[in-house]
This record gives C-alpha cells, sequence and structure tokens, in this order.
C-alpha cells in the first residue's frame, strides 16, 4: 500500500514499520532506538538475529551524538561524501540506545541517504532510522516500490513512493574505526579510487584497503544476498550451452550485437534475452541491474545463463560485477 510521507512519520513514531526511497535502494525503516520495531523489522524481513541494521541519520551532528567521534580524516571524507551513497561503521557511544539496531554490536553503520523524501521525514523524526534494504533476506534488493510491494506489501505497515533509486546499488561502506586506513567493506558506487584522490586533496595520508573480511564485520558477504528464485549459471562461450524454451541469456548490449544472428534463433526457439544495458553506461545498469533480476522471475524463466563480462575498473563496473557475483550460482 503507497502511502504519504505524513502517514509514514506518523507510522514510524507509533513503533511501525514502512518502506522508504533511499537513492541506492527502497530500506525498511523504523525507529532505530525501539526494540519492539527492531524486532518487527527481523521478523518481516526474516533476518538473521546477529545481522545488525544501517542506521540513517539527517546530518553528521547527529551521527556524531551517537558515536565517539571518529578521526579526523573520517569527518573530512564524511562532510564530502554525505548526504551521498556511503555508510561509516563507526564505534557506539557506551550508553547508545543505537544497539537496539546493531545486534548488540559496538559498532554501528550509519549514513546519511541523499533522497529528498527521506530526508524530509527524518527531519520531522527525532530518533534515527534503522533500515536494511526492504526485501525477504537474501533476495534481490528493491529499487522501485512495486518490487518492495511484491516481496513485503501484505506484511508491512506502507511504501513511500520515491520512484526509481537513482543509484540502485546498495552503499559502499567503510570501515572508519583504525587510526590510519579506511578499510571498503562492500564496494558500491563510491569506490577506492573516488576516496584515495579526495584523500590526496585533503593532504591526508591514510590508506584505504578493499574487502578485508574479518569475523567480526562480514557486511553483505555471510550471508547470501541478491538472489532471484530463478538460478543463474555462467557460461564460457554463447555455444557451450544448448538453450531450451524458457531459459535466459543475460547479457550486455556489445554482446548482443556480436551475436546477433545466433541470438535471432535463439529467440525463435522460445529462449528469452535479458540486456543489461550498454557497458558505455555503466551507471544506467547499475540503477537498472536489480529490476532486471527480477524479471527472470517475474517471466517464470526455468533457469539463465551468463557469458563472461568484462566490467572494468571502475567502481561501478567493480560494484556491479561483486553484486553479481552473488547471483551467479
Ligand atoms: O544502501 C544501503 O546501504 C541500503 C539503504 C536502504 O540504505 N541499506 C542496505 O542495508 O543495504 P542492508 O542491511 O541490506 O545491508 C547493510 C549491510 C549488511 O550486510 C549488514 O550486515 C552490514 O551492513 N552492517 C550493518 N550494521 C553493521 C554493523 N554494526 N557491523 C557490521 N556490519 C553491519
Ligand atoms: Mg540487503
Amino acid at each position: 500500500m503507497i502511502i504519504s510521507e505524513e502517514q509514514a512519520v506518523i507510522i514510524l513514531k507509533q513503533d511501525g514499520v514502512v518502506a522508504l526511497p533511499t537513492e541506492t535502494v527502497y530500506g525498511l525503516a523504523c525507529n532505530a532506538k525501539s526494540k519492539t520495531a527492531i524486532e518487527q523489522v527481523y521478523k518481516i524481513k526474516n533476518r538473521p538475529a546477529d545481522n545488525p541494521l544501517i542506521c540513517h541519520f539527517s546530518s553528521m551532528d547527529e551521527i556524531l551524538k551517537e558515536v565517539i567521534t571518529p578521526a579526523d580524516f573520517v569527518l573530512a571524507l564524511m562532510k564530502i561524501l554525505s548526504p551521498g551513497p556511503v555508510s561509516y561503521l563507526l564505534n557506539l557511544k557506551p550508553n547508545s540506545l543505537l544497539r537496539a539496531a546493531t545486534a548488540g554490536s559496538n559498532k554501528v553503520v550509519a549514513r546519511i541517504p541523499d533522497q529528498e523524501n527521506f530526508l524530509r521525514m527524518l527531519s520531522l523524526l527525532d530518533f534515527p532510522l534503522a533500515a536494511p534494504s526492504a526485501n525477504t533476506s537474501g533476495k534481490v534488493s528493491p529499487t522501485n516500490a512495486s518490487m518492495v510491494e511484491y516481496d513485503l506489501g501484505n506484511k508491512i505497515d506502507g511504501i513511500v513512493d520515491g520512484g526509481n533509486c537513482i543509484i540502485g546499488l546498495e552503499s559502499t561502506i567503510l570501515d572508519c574505526t583504525n587510526k590510519n586506513k579506511i578499510v571498503i567493506l562492500r564496494p558500491g558506487a563510491i569506490g577506492k579510487k573516488e576516496i584515495e584522490n579526495l584523500l590526496v586533496q585533503l593532504e591526508l595520508n591514510v590508506t584505504v584497503i578493499e574487502n578485508i573480511i574479518s569475523n567480526e564485520v562480514t557486511p553483505g558477504t555471510k550471508y547470501r544476498h541478491y538472489s532471484p528464485v530463478t538460478p543463474v549459471y555462467k557460461i564460457n562461450d554463447i555455444h557451450s550451452h544448448s538453450f531450451s524454451a524458457n531459459e535466459t541469456l543475460i547479457l550486455v548490449l556489445q554482446q548482443l550485437d556480436e551475436h546477433k544472428h545466433f541470438i535471432n534463433e535463439l529467440i525463435q526457439k522460445g529462449v528469452m534475452i535479458l540486456n543489461l544495458g550498454s557497458l558505455t553506461e555503466m551507471e544506467k545498469i547499475a540503477s537498472q541491474l536489480f529490476v532486471n533480476l527480477k524479471m527472470l522471475d517475474e517471466q517464470k524463466s526455468v533457469a539463465a545463463f551468463m557469458l563472461p563480462i568484462d566490467w572494468g575498473t571502475s567502481s561501478i563496473g567493480m560494484a556491479i560485477a561483486n553484486r553479481l557475483s552473488k547471483v551467479i550460482l
């Protein structure tokens, strides 16, 4: 059910759970300090109880009320990158009520979303919003309101429709709890290169490390993510699988052009073609990626196959490759 921002604010104040748009993906939001509301989010998503929830704030000042003051380089980066698609793992103050959202952890992942509906609602609330992606645990993250409705519509108190998410991939998560280094725990639209460039501009001598997975913090790695119901397999060559009707070939525009004639034959056989878009427009591919993956299920495709794709070395390309690697069996 689509609801207005005003209705969502009332529901959130009463410990309800609503889906809200952000620039990355839709979030399943509730009062981050309310144990009752947080419990509902875990139940609705069927999320393992030890997987903490990311918290959303209206400003840096609001974040700093809850966390032990991070290093100066972290503050400098936050000033530039937030609001935006970047989240920061920070140490909580000893008495912070956000432990309700962090599954008891002394650290919180915090972010300021760059989305007008979300920011307006935060400005009307006197608490931060816990909001994991608004999907059943293990499913593809939703990037429009109808995807949320399809997956969780009958379990939640409403959806604020903010249209399509501009970025379409979840935020980059940076571990900012170290003195002289930043660890990228989850790749996203803003990556190592962008962060390193900013640090150089700011004349800060900080190392950026990618994806070091410790036992303690494992965002997006411990649990399987982003899976459509349709199984997706990798094939090395378009001829290495003999396609049947109701199967899908996933590719990019460049591959579609390269294998035009063979693909026409496949289409005549009843094989579905899922074109992710052109490699020259990676931002567009990212923003449509989860909608496209969802299409596999909507079209009741029995299996999907994907050719190797060179996603290059841009941050957005690497983030797309990361999400697809979690989809492929
Ligand atoms: O773009 C995003 O980050 C979206 C939008 C809605 O903001 N949210 C999102 O939430 O992707 P979620 O829960 O699907 O992914 C957050 C990841 C999870 O893998 C979780 O394990 C990790 O962040 N995480 C959250 N809090 C954490 C904490 N205190 N310590 C370690 N990992 C944490
Ligand atoms: Mg998620």
